[in-house]
């Protein structure tokens, strides 16, 4: 099985983040959203990986290639995002066997492997991994026969038939391209990939799915991330490369080499990346620091902090989403608990 990866696409909800960095390659746990996807592809056996790069492709093949990869990695350029299909029709060449597509802003708690498992098993034509969610509107839906086959898939209803939505991680046999040269582009200008899959169900081809039960998490808006920050932290392990002063750390808190903690206090889940320097600060549970940060007389709580940035005196901060190489420095006392999105290289000056 091939791996077909997106990392295309303007992330337009998650501005201005993404104004200067590709959406897949926003750090979850200090780790761009990206590689969960290339790790459970190659997990599930792929050796082939091709991922679909746009705007941005520079940072995205600079990113993957600075990690060495146990499977084969090629970049294929889609010059404009018309939609999951189209990425499909430009990835033709080297869809050659069958493949699973994979959303490089989706993550999966339980991984794909058992639901390639099935989709050989049961040697469908395309399997589709199907979750209850509560705002099935923003998704593609799925709407089931009693005998448990799909009757139809609507993508983003207004009048949802189930609160069943598409992951978006798709199994996929190559007559998928004939599919999507045989659709029109959808409302909102783009071939929809449920349209392709509804097109093989009319045409009489197979499509079996299967259901997701860990979470499952599109990462489309600041809100999203931070959760899935959060769950990821609720699974690490305490490990601790720094050194600490006059500090205490409680629960479970990775820090890496060459950090220095002075006179503060880390609580767990929480990852403090490689030579930060924290210094008269609180970091909050549900907090990533990314590497060679400086933090110093600030409380941070659930919240990402991207590299190289540095926070001082920013009184207390929750809930945000800090670019790359922001400075936020502050003289006097502003109200507590801000809740900040703030793009890579800004600089916030009380
Ligand atoms: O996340 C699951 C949902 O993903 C499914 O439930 C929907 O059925 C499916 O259509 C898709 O909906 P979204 O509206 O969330 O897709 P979005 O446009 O956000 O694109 C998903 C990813 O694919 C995103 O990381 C950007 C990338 N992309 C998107 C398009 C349209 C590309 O690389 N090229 C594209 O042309």
């Amino acid at each position: 099985m091939k791996g077909l990866i997106l990392s295309g696409g303007y992330g337009t909800r998650l501005r201005p983040i993404t104004y200067s960095q590709q959406k897949q390659l926003i750090p979850i746990a200090n780790k761009p959203i990206l590689f969960y996807a290339i790790e459970d592809v190659i997990e599930a056996g792929a050796k082939e990986i091709g991922i679909i790069i746009g705007p941005n492709k520079e940072q995205v093949i600079e990113t993957v290639e600075s990690e060495d990869w146990d499977a084969k990695i090629e970049f294929i350029y889609q010059d404009e995002p018309k939609g999951l299909a189209h990425t499909i029709l430009v990835a033709e060449d080297f869809l050659d066997d069958e493949f699973v597509m994979y959303l490089g802003d989706n993550i999966l708690r339980e991984r794909i492997m058992e639901h390639a498992k099935k989709f050989k098993e049961n040697n469908c034509d395309a399997s589709i991994m199907l979750t209850e969610v509560e705002n099935p509107q923003q998704f593609g839906v799925a709407d089931i026969n009693e005998d448990e086959t799909i009757k139809r898939l609507i993508e983003k209803p207004k009048v949802p038939p189930s609160n069943l939505a598409l992951v978006g991680i798709y199994f996929f046999k190559p007559v998928i391209l004939e599919a999507c040269e045989n659709i029109k582009p959808s409302w909102r200008n783009e071939l929809e990939i449920t349209d392709a899959i509804q097109w093989l169900i009319d045409n009489g081809y197979e499509v079996g799915w299967t259901k997701v039960e860990g979470w499952w998490k599109d990462t489309g808006k600041p809100e999203d991330i931070l959760e899935v920050n959060r769950l990821i932290l609720a699974d690490i392990q305490t490990k601790n490369e720094g050194t600490a002063e006059n500090s205490r750390i409680i629960g479970r808190v990775i820090i890496e080499k060459g950090v220095e903690i002075k006179d503060s206090i880390v609580k767990g889940p929480s990852l403090i990346g490689r030579d930060c320097l924290i210094r008269n600060s609180y970091i909050g549970p549900y907090t990533s620091i990314g590497n060679e940060c400086v933090i110093e007389d600030t409380e941070i709580e659930d919240s990402i902090v991207m590299e190289k940035s540095e926070i001082i005196g920013g009184g207390r901060i929750i809930e945000s989403l800090i670019g790359k190489e922001v400075k936020i420095k502050r003289k006097a006392d502003l109200p507590n608990g801000k809740k900040l999105v703030v793009g890579d290289n800004s600089e916030i000056v009380g």
